[in-house]
């Protein structure tokens, strides 16, 4: 009891000095000021230029022939769009044989604006390229028959934070001083012991010193000193030193990456719960008929499925019933917007997306995607859409980037796809699907291309309601859809989407078949 009295005692004495250390660095606290442009300098990268290997003299009379087939895959930042001419003039030949198109983007804007665009975008262009590369890009050689030992990736420390640098060292060298020398430009070091035999210069600073006259004790000092951060800029370089030997390499600065879980209910017998799976999202825009077949389809099959809808109608209608959640925008923000609002009111582990002129069948089999996207890495999964005419379409594309130099970069897309998903025969790896596709709800981002590790299967069909109707057939909010849909080549919607990938995107053509 006397003993416990002592412990409460002591705590409580402790917690008032400690306040009283708060309260009293409090108000004095320093915060330093430190430059975070993420350009490593070019200090740096003229030390990291003269690192680089000189070409041993002796191999310059070393004959050699240039593979052209191999030299032309190499990337040469200088990208042009180029389309296929037309081949015979026959009907379906664009089905049976689809042509490569190309199309330039600087046609969005007026000749007399395009100048003013160029510079702008340049501008832009140089501030994310300030703000996206890090010293983790650099290009570094590693010396040969260098003394010095460190790690060269998968060191990481979280931003503020300090960590030991493992695998640090200096090996097979005969000295009468032994010396390494650490820097970093955004960073201190410390020494975490005191080893005995050990001098230590610049403890706590941007630079630090370790020499010894004896290297094993040297080598028990640095494994034993962790860095620290001054700031959350994604990586850290370290330079490291000994006499007529340098080594650079870099420390990831970051946050833990914070896991986002689902609840997906009890454990099911056989079957996936998709109600407590998926959530069917789908924007809709007059067409109120069209949408509620969707859902009277989507009950048939699956009667407690979440299903989210986002309307941007001029004079929305109401939907309601069980299970439903609709959401009304703004009169013709458009689809982007719509799909946006809807995945942001998705809490299930998936997002199935559908057009709301979509029909589901005993053909429309969630279960099968939710399978592929529990048993692979892929991010999202794509169906096929059958029309009304039985054509059914995956309408799977393969996307590639060529670098172009001022005016942009060359964005390529062609039907078809990478390779076939293993222990799924009718699943493939693709880069784009059509617009019925099922999405791990924490990974879907709308400037997700490229980033998104996608899969299309053919055995998962939903029906499109007819979409091919003689004019005297169509309702009137058929007729006023298709003028908001179904823009001309020419229209504004084709061009604020040109600009978009001209400007936002930083692309100068486009080719497609
Ligand atoms: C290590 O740093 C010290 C102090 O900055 C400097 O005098 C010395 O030349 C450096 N040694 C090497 C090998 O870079
Ligand atoms: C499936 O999940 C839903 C929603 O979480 C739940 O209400 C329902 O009871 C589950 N069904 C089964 C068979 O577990």
């Amino acid at each position: 009891m006397h003993s416990m009295l002592k412990t409460v005692l002591l705590a409580l004495v402790a917690s008032v000095v400690l306040l009283m250390a708060v309260l009293h660095s409090w108000p004095t606290r320093a915060y330093s000021t430190i430059d975070v442009r993420q350009r490593p300098g070019s200090g740096v990268e003229r030390l990291l230029e003269e690192r680089l290997p000189d070409p041993d003299p002796s191999a310059i009379s070393i004959p050699y022939r240039v593979k052209e087939n191999i030299a032309g895959l190499l990337a040469r930042n200088s990208c042009v769009c180029e389309g296929e001419r037309p081949g015979v003039n026959l009907p379906f030949a664009k089905l049976l044989f689809p042509r490569v198109s190309a199309h330039p983007l600087h046609t969005a804007f007026q000749p007399s604006q395009l100048d003013e665009m160029k510079r702008r975008r340049a501008k832009e262009y140089q501030g994310f390229q300030m703000r996206s590369q890090t010293p983790a890009d650099l290009l570094i050689v590693a010396e040969a028959n260098s003394p010095l030992q460190y790690p060269t990736q998968g060191v990481e420390v979280r931003p503020l934070k300090t960590t030991l640098i493992p695998g640090l060292g200096l090996k097979d060298l005969l000295r009468d001083v032994y010396t390494l020398n650490f820097s970093a430009s955004l960073g201190t070091f410390n020494v975490a012991a005191e080893v005995e035999g050990v001098k230590v210069r610049g403890d706590g600073e941007m630079h630090m010193m370790l020499s010894s006259f004896l290297l094993p004790n040297l080598n028990r000092q640095p494994n034993s000193s962790p860095t620290q951060t001054h700031c959350s800029i994604p990586a850290l370089l370290i330079q490291l030193e000994t006499e007529g030997h340098q080594a650079l390499f870099t420390i990831k600065i970051r946050h833990g990456v914070t896991p986002k879980l689902y609840n997906t209910g009890p454990e099911g017998e056989k079957e996936y719960n998709i109600s407590a799976l998926v959530t069917i999202a789908t924007k809709t825009f007059l067409r109120y008929n069209k949408l509620q077949d969707l859902i009277d389809s989507i009950r048939l099959y699956y009667p407690t499925v979440t299903i989210v809808i986002a309307d941007d109608s001029e004079n929305p209608r109401v939907v309601s019933g069980p299970y439903i959640e609709h959401y009304i925008m703004p009169f013709g923000k458009g689809w982007f917007a719509g799909r946006n609002l809807a995945v942001s009111q998705v809490t299930t582990k998936y997002m199935l997306w559908v057009d709301d002129d979509f029909i589901f069948t005993a053909n429309t089999k969630l279960e099968k995607l939710v399978d592929v996207l529990e048993k692979t890495t892929l991010d999202l999964v794509g169906g096929a859409v059958r029309e009304a005419t039985g054509y059914t379409s995956t309408y799977r594309q393969t996307i590639s980037i060529e670098a172009g130099e001022e005016d942009g970069d060359c964005l390529h897309m062609r039907r078809g796809f990478h390779h076939i998903i293993q222990g799924f025969p009718n699943c493939v790896v693709t880069d784009g699907v059509i617009n019925f596709f099922l999405a791990r709800t924490d990974k879907f981002f709308i400037d997700g291309l490229g980033s998104l590790h996608v899969g299309s299967c053919d055995d998962v069909i939903v029906n499109h309601a007819t979409k091919i109707k003689l004019p005297w057939g169509q309702s009137e909010s058929d007729k006023a859809y298709a003028k908001f849909r179904y823009p001309l080549a020419s229209s504004d919607a084709t061009r604020t989407k040109n600009g978009l990938l001209y400007f936002k995107n930083r692309f100068q053509c486009l080719t497609h078949n």
